[in-house]
């Protein structure tokens, strides 16, 4: 079960991915180890989004390859179906969320477990999921539509913990969210991380946020990798303090 130790978790190796004409990634190089947060900072139309869909398989690349515990799962000829990454322990939080308004919060966590046939494990996530997010045990029996941004955005997180991920990957959870609740979400994800020891990918236009939590962390600019490093070092970078941290 265990890969080779040292093996990362997940390897991006020079990958490229277009839309039509557009380049949307150019030889895009990150390493993630297991139980590391490693955060993917950018302004809007960074390639961010797409360096997801090039792990999640939603496009294939056009050159380079995706590397999920050694194992090749996405490159020029080959693209693994997201059903299958779900269990090899990959799960998303989509930007935008995606509740399912006409669900309720119950339903919509279960959503999370469509690959999971073991129903006793399912009902304990279900509560562990809960515990995690006191709020969403209280509205259980509401129906997604009648939660803030906040509490959908907890759902989301929810719902992908329920297919008990090794590797959470996150398209801006804090778009939209008022502050404190960015706050809640924040430590939400470390103690995902600590306790669960589930290693994270954490996309974000919120620097600040994601340089906080994570450990290492990537800036793209225009469809490549234009510095990485150790997170606590970048947020002292005269670069990344002008553009991303507004002084
Ligand atoms: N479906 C698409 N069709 C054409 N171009 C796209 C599509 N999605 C994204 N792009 C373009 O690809 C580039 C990277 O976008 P994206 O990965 O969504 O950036 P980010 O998530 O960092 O905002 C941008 O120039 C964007 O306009
Ligand atoms: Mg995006």
């Amino acid at each position: 079960m265990s890969a080779v130790n040292g093996t990362p978790h997940l390897e991006l190796t020079k990958v490229s991915l277009r839309y039509g004409e557009v380049r949307a990634l150019e030889q895009v190089s990150l390493r993630v180890q297991r139980g590391q947060i490693v955060a993917l900072i950018g302004a809007n139309g960074a390639g961010k989004s797409s360096s997801l869909r090039a792990i999640t398989g939603l496009r294939k690349v056009a050159g380079g390859e995706v590397k999920l515990e050694g194992r090749t799962i996405n490159s020029k000829d080959r693209q693994e179906p997201a059903h299958a990454l779900v269990r090899q322990g990959v799960a998303m939080v989509p930007e935008g969320r995606h509740v399912f308004p006409y669900m309720s919060i119950k339903d919509n966590l279960l959503m999370g477990a469509y690959t999971r046939s073991d129903k006793d494990g399912i009902a304990a996530d279900l509560e562990r999921v809960c515990e995690r997010f006191p709020l969403l045990k209280e509205r259980f029996h509401q129906q997604g539509s009648s939660l803030s941004g906040g509490e959908q955005q907890m759902v989301a997180i929810g719902r992908a913990l329920m297919a008990r991920p090794k590797l959470l990957l996150l398209d801006e959870p804090s778009l939209g969210i008022a502050p404190q609740v960015i706050r809640l979400i924040g430590r939400s994800l470390r103690e995902i991380n600590q306790a669960d020891g589930i290693t994270i990918v954490l996309v974000e236009q919120n620097s600040r946020m994601a340089l906080a939590l994570s450990s290492y962390a990537y800036v793209l600019e225009t469809g490549h990798v234009a510095l990485e490093g150790p997170s606590q070092e970048l947020m002292h970078n005269d670069h990344v303090r002008r553009l991303y941290l507004g002084g």
